[in-house]
């Protein structure tokens, strides 16, 4: 099978004088796979995020996408296939509308009107915000706005779609929101997936976790593979999950806590029959 991405041995320094922000990094994705990257603040996710749809040129290796090698010629065609989501949903927004917003990067495109009108409703449909169509993007939830800015990216039909730390602004209920409607998509568009988090459950939801440190990549493996290695979460980067940092909580007040790792569920059954019972 051909992959989707093909990273081989990329380096990228913003400064002459400083520590590259990637170096030698390769690996390859499939075409629909869901791949998490994970990593402390400044370890290079979303520099090599940007040389994945040719916002930033490595200056050594080569980036291929869609079997298609990066370069000055390629790069248009190759940002096409990319969609990006980012961080903060409010500055995502162009338009006084959810409908003329998710209309905005077809209109660049030249789409014509019908087809436009069809893409936009389609899209919308699919991150369930049809009924939103009219309304003001500012007036919606922080889940809401990243649901549109989902559908702005699904509407111009891109194979790939990078969200970096899309979820990060969110409640727990936004997030799971924002991860259901990107699988349902992901599934219906047969799209390929690459979502840069700090969060455990957005992590375990990919296919696949790349570890970044220190603009290297340093491990890949399942979710499974990489929570069972007994690396402390922090060192991935990621955020501790709720009942971690209530066991923690727990033991700084003297209450002895397991030693393994208690999903909320778990964390409930212990609290019920070991703490609350006595
Ligand atoms: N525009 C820029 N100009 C100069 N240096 C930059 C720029 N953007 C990032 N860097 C540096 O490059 C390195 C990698 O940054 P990058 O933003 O890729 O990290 P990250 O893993 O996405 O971090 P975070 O988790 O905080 O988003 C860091 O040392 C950072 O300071
Ligand atoms: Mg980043």
């Amino acid at each position: 099978m051909d992959p989707m991405i093909e990273i081989n041995k990329i380096a990228f320094s913003y400064q002459e004088d400083e520590q590259p922000a990637l170096k030698d990094v390769s690996f390859s994705i499939e075409k629909g796979e869901w791949v998490a990257i994970v990593g402390r603040n400044g370890s290079g996710k979303s520099t090599l995020a940007k040389t994945i749809n040719g916002l930033l040129l490595p200056e050594t290796g080569s980036v291929a996408v869609g079997g298609k090698v990066l370069s000055e010629e390629t790069v248009w065609e190759i940002r096409k296939m990319v969609g990006m989501v980012f961080q903060n949903p409010d500055n995502q927004f162009v338009g006084a509308t959810v409908e003329d917003d998710v209309a905005f990067g077809l209109e660049n495109q030249g789409i014509p009107r019908s087809e436009m009108v069809k893409r936009v409703t389609d899209a919308l449909t699919q991150v369930k915000m049809n009924e939103f169509a009219t309304r003001e993007p500012a007036r919606l939830s922080g889940g809401q706005k990243q649901r549109v800015a989902i559908a702005g990216v699904v509407a111009l039909r891109p194979d790939i779609i990078i969200l970096d730390e899309a979820t990060s602004m969110l409640d727990p209920e936004g997030r799971a929101d924002v991860i259901e409607t990107i699988r349902k998509i992901k599934e219906e568009n047969d799209l390929t997936v690459i979502s840069i988090t700090h969060d455990i459950d957005e992590a375990a939801s990919a296919h696949r976790i790349l570890v970044m440190r220190d603009g290297q990549l340093v491990d890949e493996g399942t979710p499974q593979d990489i929570f069972s290695q007994g690396t402390e979460l922090i060192s991935l980067g990621l955020d501790l999950p709720f009942a971690e940092k209530l066991k923690a909580a727990l033991s700084a007040r003297g209450i002895p806590v397991p030693s393994e790792y208690l999903d909320e569920e778990g964390m409930m059954d212990w609290l019920w029959t070991s703490v609350l019972k006595k």
